[in-house]
């Protein structure tokens, strides 16, 4: 990487790393496989054609300086689902902080029993630890500012696209998911011992099956985007939003009018609510105070505090 679209022989390669070049070939083979553009042999020496856009701790860390996000970077070519490794890695004592990134996930889980598409390399899979002095009731909260630090990060990469969040947790452009995210705790009744925000978000994914309802970034912009410039931007971004929401006595309050001024959902939205096997219909009418959905219906006010919500 310190020496991209530079020929360097597998003779230099093999001394730097103490070992030999065969086994330097057979590492190069390994990195090939795994996507990286390497051009060469061990004759006349390896290239590097391209810096791969590859979400390495070595990349990230000095672009994360100054955030909580910096230090524990832990980063898998391919893993079941970045979600459950935090979550085991935060029952054992994983510290605040801790990002989990994934290049795949074989287990890719969604919200309720759904999954999670997740192939090699094209969208972000990412995980952090927070342990939050908070009561589990503002967990919500903190998940919606989740969705507002995704926005907030594809608009800072590209001013053009704009994002809408629906409650509680997806992103969509054009009507079509770009993003996820899936918070999971470990709590007691009345304090939070560790969160897990997992977001998913679909980058340089070609296409989709039309029946997934799902868009990437590259799609709706025309041309690849740079995941490791994305990450960064929705890790500050996320730090920001969780500092604020630590220090500032207002910061919840901001959070929910923000989220409700970036959401067409949130206010006047006619919507059909699928919760736990039963379905409600009714008109969208805000946010409460804890930051559940408000629907309209014709037996009164509903709120949502779980469920699908859909447009009817
Ligand atoms: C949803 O919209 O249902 C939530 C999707 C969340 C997907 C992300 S990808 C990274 C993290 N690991 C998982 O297994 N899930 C989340």
């Amino acid at each position: 990487m310190e020496h991209a679209t530079v020929v360097v022989s597998g003779t230099k390669i093999a001394q730097e790393i103490s070992s030999n070049r065969s086994e330097v070939w057979r590492m190069i083979q390994q990195l090939r496989g795994l996507g990286v553009d390497v051009a060469g042999h061990p004759a006349t020496g390896y290239q590097l054609r391209s810096v791969p856009d590859l979400l390495l701790p070595e990349i990230l860390r000095p672009l994360l300086r100054g955030t909580r996000f910096d230090e524990h970077i832990h980063h898998f070519y391919k893993i079941g689902s970045t979600n459950t490794a935090a979550m085991a890695a935060a029952a054992e004592g994983a510290l605040e902080g801790s990002v989990f990134l994934a290049e795949e996930q074989t287990a890719g889980r969604g919200r309720g029993a759904n999954t999670w598409q997740s192939q090699r390399s094209t969208g972000i899979y990412c995980s952090v630890i927070l342990r939050p002095e908070l009561p589990p009731s503002e967990v919500l909260v903190l998940s919606l500012a989740a969705g507002l630090a995704v926005r907030s990060a594809i608009e800072q990469v590209d001013s053009r696209v704009m994002a809408d969040l629906k409650w509680p947790n997806d992103v969509l452009i054009d009507g079509k998911k770009v993003c996820g995210i899936l918070t999971e705790m470990n709590a007691e009744a009345t304090r939070v011992r560790y969160i897990v925000v997992g977001i998913g978000l679909n980058v340089n994914q070609p296409t989709f099956p039309k029946e997934l309802g799902a868009t990437s970034l590259r799609l709706v912009a025309g041309s690849e985007w740079s995941r490791v410039e994305l990450v960064v931007a929705l890790l500050k971004s996320l730090d920001r939003e969780y500092r604020q929401l630590l220090e500032d006595p207002d910061a919840r309050q901001s959070i929910l009018l923000r989220f409700a001024k970036s959401s067409t959902w949130v206010q006047g939205k006619k919507v059909r609510i699928e919760e736990n096997g039963s379905a409600f219909e009714g008109t969208t009418e805000g946010l409460d105070p804890r930051g559940f959905l408000q629907v309209r219906t014709p037996h009164g006010l509903q709120t949502v505090l779980s469920g699908t919500v859909r447009e009817r």
